[in-house]
């Protein structure tokens, strides 16, 4: 197995460059849901350390939302491939009740858009107060979906990205920047 210096082709965005998309996306959202209580949805398993770091850049902010709760939910659209299988499923559902909620889905990349459109359909579904999304990355070169994204991080390069919560076969999500991988890793 290749080691991760061995795996990484290049460094996409830096952990610094994360960090100032993240406190510039959490004044975004703050500003849309200023004085509000929000209910933080990330959707597993990508999306773990974006929304746990999301969550503390809305806290440091003065006129943000009134009140911050974290829920989480699991989606499976690619299992251990690297290609879409079109068919998304619910592996978690989210524990809290989000009728009359104020509710943020927290992703960490849209592709084609099928998990996202899954997700906005089944809680936009059950009547919560509002809903918003708020995505880190976008690779809009393959979309088979038009999705609406309230806040919106970087754009993606059409290459499979992993780190900062993204994997290949379970693999990389530790990383703390996000990264091209090698070629030669899909050949492993
Ligand atoms: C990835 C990612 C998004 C989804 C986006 O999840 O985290 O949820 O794919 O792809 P789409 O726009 O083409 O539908 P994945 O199924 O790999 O699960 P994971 O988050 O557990 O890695």
């Amino acid at each position: 197995m290749l080691s991760y210096d061995e795996a990484i082709e290049s460094v996409v965005f830096t952990e610094l460059e994360i960090a100032a998309t993240v406190d510039r996306m959490a004044a975004e959202l703050g500003r849309l849901c200023a004085g509000e209580a929000v209910l933080l949805v990330g959707v597993l398993k990508g999306a773990l350390f974006f929304t746990a770091d999301l969550a503390r850049a809305l806290t440091r902010l003065e006129d943000g939302p009134s009140e911050i709760r974290m829920d989480f939910l699991a989606v499976s659209s690619y299992g251990n491939s690297n290609r879409t299988s079109g068919e998304v499923r619910l592996l978690k559902d989210v524990a809290e009740s989000v009728e009359g909620r104020n509710v943020v889905i927290v992703e960490d990349i849209v592709d084609n858009g099928l998990t996202l459109a899954y997700l906005q359909g089944l809680l936009g579904g059950r009547h919560p107060a509002s809903l918003r999304t708020c995505v880190l990355l976008d690779k809009p070169f393959h979309r088979t979906v038009d999705v609406p994204i309230d806040v919106l991080g970087l754009e993606a390069p059409d290459a499979f990205i992993v780190g900062y919560g993204l994997d290949y076969q379970e693999r990389f999500r530790n990383l703390p920047y996000l990264a091209k991988l090698q070629a030669s890793i899909f050949a492993e």
